[in-house]
């Protein structure tokens, strides 16, 4: 019957437990690559160092700045760290749109809009006079040489702007800044999402040692041991390494495990070859995922009669958000059918179900690679540190991870299958990347008073 032909479609992806652990023993080889003497440049997983090498100890104080760029919106906040108080409270924030064509046009165009988005959140809010610090949270692959220098090594996700690869990021905010005028800002210190995430979480929980993203773009950072950070001088303590774990696959590792429609997505996309990973996992891709196999169901009539639409036919018309709505435990089956409605589909009970399963079967990949790849962290941090038995925290943001109704249970299940020697805490970051931006400043600074 249907479901059974549609079923031989979606068998390619299913990930048993035994390809997850093959995935994962991938996975753990790129780490040790990445973490090498050499430059990033050919390892598909790139580990860099952060430079934050040490998570909060509560004792962090003082009024911040911090910028957000890189998720679903972008955001200009101020945030206060109180020793007193266990939360960080955000005392103003503000987004800002990033219209399309800046996204995809000249990279001083982009930190001219930064500086003039901040610009009027410092006017509205009063703090025009005074010169915080800043923590900007830039969420793509960045060189780091210390906190305040950050060299993009490319974009990522949906940003493609010409002139910023290769340069200092924090320079280019600098100078946009100068050329404003009228304003100024303290030091500068740069940061990924999963390192804000997991710096934010830090503060609640002190076991927080590894950020996870699944949003827009998925990736995750953890505190590595000195002694293997090959690329930064230094042997005693920790330093937070940000693995950019959405490359993983870039060298063709996980061909065996692409689908037809992960060929597509990737062929399609504004950046070809690059983030492999990410493409079978994050917000971004796994619409045009579903979309692209809805299509090949109805050419195959197995879905709608054989009849297609103009929208089932557009990329980008299947959005990712429908996949949480289709999938909801009590209101799925109607929110299908008005979803296929919209998009000029057929709409009768089996197609719903068809369309519901396929949705399913994509998530639930994706949760699961996000499994294998996190149990490899908390493997490699228990192996790390000689333990039998790891307890460790995991602070997680991204639209996908929050919005979808079981992500995050299967995720828990599968990692605790694949990592049974590690008993890993969940926590949802609350404005991560603003107070984590914030955090990670503060660190820096009473770091440095520390070693006064
Ligand atoms: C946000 C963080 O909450 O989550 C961002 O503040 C991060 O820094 C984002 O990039 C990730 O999720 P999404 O779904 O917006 O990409
Ligand atoms: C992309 C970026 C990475 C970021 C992730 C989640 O993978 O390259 O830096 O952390 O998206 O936003």
């Amino acid at each position: 019957d249907t479901l059974s032909k549609v079923q031989d479609y979606l068998e390619p992806f299913c990930l048993s437990l035994q390809k997850l652990r093959e995935v994962s023993n991938l996975l753990k080889k790129d780490l040790v690559k990445g973490l090498g003497r050499h430059s990033h440049k050919n390892a598909p997983v790139k580990m860099l160092p952060t430079f934050v090498r040490s998570t909060p100890d509560g004792t962090e104080k003082g009024d911040f700045l911090a910028l957000d760029l890189g998720g679903t919106n972008f955001r200009v906040l101020h945030v206060r760290v109180e020793a007193t108080e266990q939360k960080m409270p955000i005392i103003g924030s503000q987004i800002c749109t990033i219209p399309q064509e800046i996204m995809l046009g000249e990279g001083d165009k982009l930190f001219d809009h930064i500086a003039a988005c901040l610009y009027d959140f410092l006017v509205s809010k009063n703090l025009k006079g005074q010169t915080l610090p800043l923590g900007f949270t830039f969420s793509f692959p960045c060189e780091q040489k210390e906190i305040g220098k950050s060299i993009l090594i490319r974009w990522t996700k949906g940003f493609k702007c010409s002139g910023v690869e290769g340069k200092d990021v924090v320079q280019l905010l600098k100078d946009a800044i100068d050329r404003k005028g009228d304003y100024n800002i303290g030091p500068v210190a740069m940061v990924n999402d999963t390192v804000g995430t997991m710096m934010s979480c830090g503060y609640m929980d002190q076991n927080c040692e590894i950020g996870m993203i699944i949003g827009t773009g998925t990736n995750a950072c953890y505190m590595e041991e000195m002694k293997n950070v090959k690329r930064v001088e230094g042997e005693d303590g920790r330093m937070c390494i940000n693995t950019e774990w959405g490359g993983f696959g870039d060298d063709g590792s996980l061909e065996k495990f692409l689908t037809e429609f992960d060929r597509e997505v990737n062929e399609k996309s504004i950046n070809p070859g690059v983030h492999i990973f990410e493409k079978m996992i994050s917000g971004m891709y796994l619409g045009e995922i579903v979309r692209l196999v809805l299509v090949k169901l109805t050419e195959a009539k197995l879905l709608f009669n054989g009849q297609t639409s103009k929208a089932l036919l557009t990329p980008g018309q299947f959005e990712t958000r429908f996949i949480s709505e289709i999938e909801e435990q009590d209101k799925g089956l109607e929110n299908t059918q008005k979803i296929l409605e919209k998009l000029g589909l057929g709409r009768d009970m089996v197609d719903s179900r068809v369309v519901r399963l396929v949705c399913d079967t994509i998530s639930s990949r994706s949760a699961r690679l996000c499994a294998a790849a996190l149990a490899t962290l908390a493997n490699r941090i228990r192996v790390n540190r000689g333990l039998s038995h790891l307890k460790t925290t995991v602070g997680v943001d991204g639209t996908v991870y929050r919005k979808h109704p079981n992500f995050s249970e299967e995720l828990q299940a599968t990692v605790r299958l694949l990592a049974p020697k590690c008993d890993i805490t969940f926590l949802v970051s609350e404005d991560g990347s603003g107070r984590g931006a914030a955090m990670v400043t503060a660190v820096a600074q009473r770091l440095a008073r520390q070693s006064r």
